[in-house]
């Protein structure tokens, strides 16, 4: 954990280490169960970063939730007017469905306000997102977080399912570039 790593080329150095993300995961899992029990909540998690964060978070959930992995992937539509967004992978409907969006990071928020509108559409009873990581500088979408892991400041992480050009999620702690 104490050393440097080097992904394609670009260094980065230690920053949230294996214990502390564990730490809070358990902390972010006990305000879940508070929040849902009882409620049949599903939660979505974000492909490809999330991965790693739904994983440990839901061996800390007693809330029985349900999980779909979801991709936010986008298209040319068949009409001219450009790039049409879609969500694939949801397995349930989520019409009055308390629904839980697990990201490993916000930074500008756009994905995170194209996911919502999506999610809208399908008339669910409530949406919150949770999030391991947000950068509150970079932040410019629509809606705020309830659950958030660690604020951190707007420079570039990877590990702990976060990648540099698809390297670096297995890294089990998150690492900052060195600039
Ligand atoms: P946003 O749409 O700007 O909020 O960015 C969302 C996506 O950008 C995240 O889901 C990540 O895939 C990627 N991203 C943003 N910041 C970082 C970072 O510091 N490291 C790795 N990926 C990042
Ligand atoms: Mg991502």
């Amino acid at each position: 954990m104490n050393a440097v790593v080097h992904i394609h080329d670009l260094s980065f150095a230690p920053f949230l280490s294996q214990s502390t993300i564990q730490t809070r995961i358990k902390e972010i899992a006990l305000q879940l169960d508070a929040q849902y029990a009882g409620k049949d909540p599903v939660f979505l998690a974000v492909l490809n970063g999330a991965f790693m964060f739904a994983s440990d978070l839901f061996k800390c959930l007693q809330c029985q939730p349900e999980l779909s992995f979801v991709k936010v992937s986008s298209y040319m539509g068949t009409q001219s007017t450009g790039r049409v967004d879609e969500l694939i992978g949801l397995q349930t409907r989520l019409q009055n469905r308390h629904v839980v969006v697990i990201e490993d990071i916000l930074d500008t928020g756009v994905t995170m306000d194209k996911i919502f509108t999506l999610l809208q559409s399908e008339q669910p009873a409530s949406i919150a997102i949770c999030t391991l990581l947000m950068k509150p500088s970079s932040y410019k979408g629509k809606h705020q977080p309830q659950f958030v892991g660690f604020e951190i400041e707007d420079r570039f992480v990877v590990g702990y399912g976060l990648d540099y050009k698809e390297r670096g999620r297995e890294l089990p702690a998150v690492y900052q570039l060195i600039q």
